[in-house]
Formats: structure tokens, sequence, C-alpha cells
């Protein structure tokens, strides 16, 4: 079957206007097509600009020209459609695992019970069932981003924007943390945008990767990723991912040396 069409992002540029006239073209002619379901990464250099792009899909920045379309419908600013996950976890400190993860449910005026059972499957699916009571200060960061990706599960929505959600987090729990999304991809079904600079995450977790170059940020290649299996912490030493990887680091590599070169 034919999968449907989730987001599209068409002819996207930004620049940034400076003081003084001085202006960054931070993204320039982007297109993205993610279609239900799917599990899609974004990767480039430091600076190309894939922040912005995530910022603008999710509504907290606004494209110079271009459009995102969600469902076929422009995007005109933030909403419940999209759920974004950042590298900062953003819990609420003074909140417990539980009242985090109620808290858009409760904005939303959901009735307590309807909430209480919601949290409880989205903290049991993160693995977090026991730490409800838990306040943030008392669990480790990997935890911390657990509630993160459950509080923003719990809204249900279209799709999962994430910018780097495990870079502030050590080699194995980020392992860890990739199977879990690895994991609530294939049981949620839900689409998720992923954007990261480490080459081994894109490879581990997408199914398709767009490749951006440096500034002024656009996609340079577009890679579909097929590894056999379920992807875990096995995939990792698979020659079909050894072989991507390498490919998308002669990419970046070439990309790297013609900025020191100053080409
Ligand atoms: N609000 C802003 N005003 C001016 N320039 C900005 C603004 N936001 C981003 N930029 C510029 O746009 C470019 C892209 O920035 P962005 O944060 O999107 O990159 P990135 O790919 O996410 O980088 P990193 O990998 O380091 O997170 C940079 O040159 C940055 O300085
Ligand atoms: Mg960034």
């Amino acid at each position: 079957m034919e999968q449907k069409r989730k987001l599209q992002v068409r002819n996207l540029n930004r620049v940034f206007e400076g003081a003084g006239g001085s202006s960054v073209t931070a993204l320039s002619d982007v297109n993205l097509d993610v279609k239900e379901s799917e599990f899609v990464m974004i990767v480039g250099p430091s600076g190309c600009g894939k922040t912005t792009l995530i910022n603008i899909i999710g509504g907290l920045d606004t494209a110079t020209s271009g459009e995102v379309l969600l469902d076929g419908k422009p995007v005109k600013g933030p909403g419940a459609d999209r759920g974004m996950v950042f590298q900062g976890y953003s819990l609420f400190p003074w909140l417990t695992v539980q009242k985090n993860v109620e808290f858009g449910l409760k904005m939303k005026k959901v009735p307590a019970k309807e909430r209480a059972e919601a949290a409880k499957k989205y903290i049991d699916l993160v693995g977090l069932t026991g730490f409800e009571n838990a306040l943030p200060k008392q669990l480790s960061g990997g935890m911390k981003q657990r509630v993160a990706i459950a509080r923003t599960l719990a809204n249900e929505p279209e799709v999962l924007l994430m910018d780097e959600p495990f870079g502030a987090l050590d080699a194995q729990t980020r392992v860890v943390m990739q199977e879990l999304l690895a994991k609530i991809s294939r049981t949620t079904g839900t689409t998720i945008l992923f954007i990261t600079h480490d080459i081994d995450e894109a490879v581990l977790l997408g199914q398709r990767i767009y490749v951006m170059s440096r500034r002024p940020g656009t996609v340079k290649e577009v890679i579909e990723v097929s590894l056999p299996g379920e992807r875990s912490h096995n995939s990792l030493v698979l020659p079909e991912f050894l072989e991507t990887k390498k490919r998308i680091m002669d990419m970046l590599w070439s990309e790297s040396n013609d900025a020191a070169m100053g080409r």
C-alpha cells in the first residue's frame, strides 16, 4: 500500500537579517517529504540550519519563503499536531513525572481519569513505571529524556520533531535511548523527523536520511537505509550499516574539507 504523505517542506528559505544590514542565509531551497509512520533523519554539519529548519516546521520560527505542509495543509505557527523534543529536557522541575506527562492533556482539559490512564500508558512505554512520583531532579539525564518523550507522545502528535534529543547523554545511554525510540516507532507508528549531527545515530534510526550541506543549508543527498532485522545496538556492526555510514562520512568530510580550503 502507498504510504500517505504526512509532512512536506517546499522550497524553504530562511534569511536572518542582522544589525547594520548584514544578513545570514541559514536555509536555501530545502525540500523534504515525510510519509506517515516514517522515521526520517536529517544530518548535517554544525551551523547548517538544522535547528532553524525544525523550528520552522514546529512553527516556532517563520520561513522567509517556501512552505511547510502537514497533511497537505500549510503550517501557520505552533500546534499540538507537532510534538517537539529538544536536547534540553524542558521538564517542569516542580512537577512529578506523572504530572509532567499529564501536563499537555490537562491544558486540553482532558478529564483526570483519562489523563491518568494516558500517562500510565506512556510512562510504561518509555520504561519509567515505578517513577511516577519522582521529581525531575531525582532522575538521570536519560530518564529525564524518557519523561520528555512520554509527555510529548501523550499529546498524540501527528509528527514527532526531535532536535538532537540525545546530544547531552553519554554514549551508552544514548544507544539505549536510540533502541527505545526505534521500538516506539515500530509499536506506535508515530511519524518521526529527527535531527542529529551524529552519523551513527542517523544510520541506526533512519529509514531515510537527508544529508545537508554546510550553510546555507540545503539538501545535498537523500539516502534510503535498509538494514536487516529490527534496529538495535547489534545493527551498529552490520556491513550494510558500515557501508551507509562510510558514504555519509565521505559526503560530510568533503563538505568540511571544502570549507577548510575556502571553497
Ligand atoms: N535567531 C537568529 N538570528 C540570526 N542568526 C541565526 C538565528 N538563528 C540561527 N541563526 C544562524 O543560522 C545558522 C544556522 O543555525 P542553526 O542553529 O539552525 O544550525 P544547526 O545546524 O542547528 O547547528 P548545530 O548543529 O550547531 O545545532 C547559523 O549561522 C546561525 O548563526
Ligand atoms: Mg542545532
